[in-house]
């Protein structure tokens, strides 16, 4: 698991781009591998359909991610993600799941 996760890394520097990062870049960098690409879940929870355990506010979302989920593998992220960054994916989850019908995630 800790080799795959090295691996991704230099993967993911070796594609990353110099410019700005969008919510979604950082949402593919950092996310996708245990979220999944449309937040269909894989390693983690399926964020599609159902509510959000830990709320769907922005801010819930926000301090979510900056502080993670205390034993599981939802890590704190703000040592990681600058503010913005985290501000920028957040947006991107919850337009994504906005854009959601219900129950897609169901069918994989
Ligand atoms: C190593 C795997 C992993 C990575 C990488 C990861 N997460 Fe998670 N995440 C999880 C797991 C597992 C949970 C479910 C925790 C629980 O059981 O409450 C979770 C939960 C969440 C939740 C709360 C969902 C809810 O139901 O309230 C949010 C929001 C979230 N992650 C955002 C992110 C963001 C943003 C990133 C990237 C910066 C990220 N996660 C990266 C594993 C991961």
């Amino acid at each position: 698991m800790k080799q795959i996760l090295i691996l991704t890394g230099a993967f993911l520097l070796g594609t990353m781009s110099l410019s700005a990062q969008s919510g979604q870049e950082i949402y593919m960098n950092y996310c996708s591998a245990c979220h999944g690409k449309k937040l269909e879940g894989g390693q983690a929870p399926s964020l599609l359909s159902g509510k959000w355990k830990h709320g769907e506010t922005k801010k819930a979302v926000i301090q979510t991610i900056k502080k993670g989920v205390a034993n599981t593998a939802m890590m704190a992220w703000e040592n990681m993600l600058t503010t913005k960054q985290i501000e920028e994916v957040t947006d991107y989850m919850l337009s994504l799941k906005k854009k959601n019908k219900p129950g897609t995630d169901q069918k994989r």
